[in-house]
């Protein structure tokens, strides 16, 4: 299996906290499956009996039968006076018992090759045996493991969806993302592969080396002087690997880095003439990360053909030694050395350093993957913080009374983003929210659908708590429309469809019609059943506002949020935007954090949120009259935009220019 040690050598190598936790939690997950593992582990230890006895029937071979054939001969030829060591063995003085029948000394040949040709036969069946336990045990391994890393996907995947925004605002999606796939995959490959070959190079190691000790200890002992050296050159090799793949994860983290900067601000990259200084940055980056490359994949290299120039060592020591005594006749650690017993040997040195190389380089793994399954466990028990009573009620239908009674709200402990907020908005009124940035103007609407939850004071729908109501029922009762709402690679229709997926096509195009959506889309190459790219690449920013005003409308929501949008369309959309959000606000009580002047107007209360408190409210007209922070706001933001919305008027209506719509 080193046929891969670069991969895994590759992985960041991580440690877990507390294995026995974690493992415990992991098998609880294979409980449904524990007749496979046992079946697993039975099929290990029948492998490992065929590695084992492979080199012992060699050695039967050897002593069993040619060793004591040739030397008949040579009695038949000398005229039973030989070597007394070869007489020996054709007494069957050998190191094994014959699995596959003696022969009396001095049977002819024919009886020796009788013999051999059991054995032969015998080794071919082990080996099929070997190969057949082998595939079983990776496939039961991995059918079970399957199963139950699909199902923790799942489980993370399910609990992703019940954790609330702030959890959302901590981590970092993208993070997030290669965090959950990068730990499954280590798991994955840890229960597919590394588990078991570490189990069963441990049991082989063990084995061997008991098979060893009792056929002849000294000898053993003399033929495995070499391993530790072996353990100690894989532990060092693979260590060093790693610290240099170290360095090629941060490296290639930089070169990715500045392909993603440049590829994603080419606009930024080709108008400031950044071209040379990008190329010459990212030459820079790639060859640090090269040679990086190159130090690691030199251990990585190295680690092999070390292992084998001592598994040589190994081999000539037992040739020597064997050689040596058996040639003198002498016994060694009370016994004779025979040939056999040499070429057992033999055998046995060279299946050892396999398993070490194993165990070295997939230990680590194993680790990584316990601490990857730590960390999935921990997002598992990360708790909501949006937590519905223990007895909620459904909302009932909304009337569209909503009070603010001194409201505070903080998302660390100690500083208030809003405080002392009363608001009382009756059915079907339109409050505008205008402040700076960092008011407090997001984080106040975002209570409604309880997003987060005060701090202090309550909000109510209709008298109701929304604390004390299903998250469910009242979250399907409120619509919002945020600045840059998200749309999904999906159909034009069934991104409108988003929020009611059992919505007819004919209601889809309401609502469409109604968001002054229906021509533009009319127009897409395949109309309503177009797929949007990534996140609604291909359409406009007016298109897009469009698209989630007709979400919001299909929905048709007792409750709207809409935070508007800042960014400037061509007046045009916008004034299909305005009459679609005149539609959209009729006749249900609208939140509206408003960037338009025309939304301001229309709006029968206008709340001056400043550094989280109402610092002035009232209508349009009674705020400018009182000239206080408002009529500053006005004077310098939304004077313009009227100035510049007239004159833009002018011209297009005068049909000089045209501003195609969603230009
Ligand atoms: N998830 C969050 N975690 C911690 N602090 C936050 C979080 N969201 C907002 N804040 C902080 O709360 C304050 C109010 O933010 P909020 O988003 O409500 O402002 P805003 O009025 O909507 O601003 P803008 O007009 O720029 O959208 C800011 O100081 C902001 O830094
Ligand atoms: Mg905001």
């Amino acid at each position: 299996m080193i046929g891969g040690p670069r991969g895994l050598l590759e992985q960041e190598v991580s440690k877990p906290r507390s294995v026995g936790r974690t493992l415990g939690r992991l098998a609880s997950y294979f409980r449904p499956f524990w007749l496979a593992l046992v079946g697993v582990l039975l099929l290990m230890v029948v492998n490992a009996w065929v590695q084992v006895i492979t080199p012992e029937l060699l050695g039967q071979a050897v002593d069993c039968y040619l060793t004591p054939a040739v030397a008949g001969e040579f009695f038949a030829a000398e005229g039973a006076q030989g070597m007394p060591a070869a007489a020996d063995a054709a007494q069957g003085a050998g190191s094994f018992a014959c699995w596959f029948g003696d022969v009396p000394a001095g049977s002819p040949t024919n009886a020796y090759m009788t013999g051999l040709g059991r054995l032969v036969l015998g080794l071919i069946a082990i080996f099929v045996l070997g190969a057949i336990t082998g595939g079983a045990m990776f496939f039961m391994m991995s059918w079970a493991g399957q199963h139950v890393l699909r199902a923790l996907q799942v489980d993370v995947f399910a609990h992703l969806h019940r954790l609330s925004l702030g959890f959302y605002s901590r981590n970092e999606s993208g993070d997030l993302m290669s965090r959950i796939t990068n730990d499954v995959s280590t798991i994955q490959q840890a229960i597919s592969f590394a588990l078991i070959q570490v189990l069963s190079g441990f049991l082989l190691l063990g084995w061997i080396a008991w098979n060893m000790l009792t056929l002849n200890w000294v000898y053993a002992l003399l033929s495995l002087a070499v391993v530790p050296l072996m353990a100690v050159a894989t532990i060092w090799f693979s260590g060093q690997a790693r610290k240099a793949f170290r360095v090629t994860r941060k490296e290639i983290g930089n070169v990715n880095a500045e392909l993603e900067e440049s590829i994603s601000g080419v606009r930024e990259v080709q108008a400031f003439s950044r071209e040379e200084a990008n190329i010459e940055s990212f030459r820079a980056s790639n060859a640090a990360n090269r040679d990086a490359n190159v130090r690691a994949v030199a251990y990585t290299s190295a680690l092999a053909p070390t292992l084998e120039a001592l598994g040589y060592v190994a081999i000539a020591i037992v040739a020597g030694v064997g050689g040596a005594f058996m040639l003198q006749g002498q016994t060694l650690g009370g016994s004779a050395v025979t040939l056999g017993l040499m070429i057992a040997f033999i055998g046995y040195v060279q299946r050892f350093n396999q398993p070490i190389a194993q165990i070295a380089v997939l230990w680590a793994n194993i680790q990584s993957a316990v601490a990857g399954a730590e960390r999935i466990f921990d997002l598992l028990d990360e708790r909501p913080e949006i937590v519905e009573r223990f007895d909620p009620r459904p909302m009932p239908p909304i009337e569209g009374r909503v009070v603010f009674e001194n409201v505070g709200a903080e998302y660390k402990p100690g500083e208030p983003v809003l405080k002392g907020i009363d608001l009382t908005a009756e059915p079907g009124q339109t409050i505008a929210i205008v402040g700076p940035t960092g008011a407090g103007k997001t984080t106040l609407v975002n209570l409604l659908p309880r997003f987060y939850d005060v701090s202090s004071g309550r909000v109510t729908i209709d008298g109701v708590d929304v604390r004390e109501v299903t998250l469910e029922s009242l979250r399907k009762q409120i619509g919002v429309v945020l600045q840059d709402s998200f749309l999904f690679s999906d159909t034009v229709a069934n991104n409108i469809r988003y929020g009611k997926p059992d919505a007819t096509d004919a209601e889809v195009i309401a609502a469409a019609q109604l968001a002054r959506a229906h021509d533009f889309i009319e127009r897409l190459p395949e109309g309503y059943n177009t797929v949007l790219g990534e996140r609604g690449a291909g359409l406009s920013q007016g298109q897009r506002q469009l698209l989630s005003i007709a979400r919001a409308a299909l929905s048709n929501p007792r409750l709207l949020i809409l935070d508007e949008a800042t960014s400037s369309v061509d007046t045009r959309t916008e004034r299909q935007i305005q009459a679609a959000l005149e539609q959209l606000l009729a006749g249900r009580t609208s939140f509206v954090i408003a960037h338009r002047l025309s939304t301001i107007r229309n709006a029968d209360q206008v709340l001056v949120l400043v550094k989280g408190e109402i610092i002035e409210r009232g209508a349009h007209e009674e705020l400018l009259a009182r000239q206080g922070f408002y009529y500053n706001l006005y004077m310098s933001q939304f004077k313009r935009q009227e100035q510049v919305v007239r004159a833009s008027q002018r011209v297009d209506g005068a049909g000089l220019v045209s501003a195609p719509a969603g230009a």
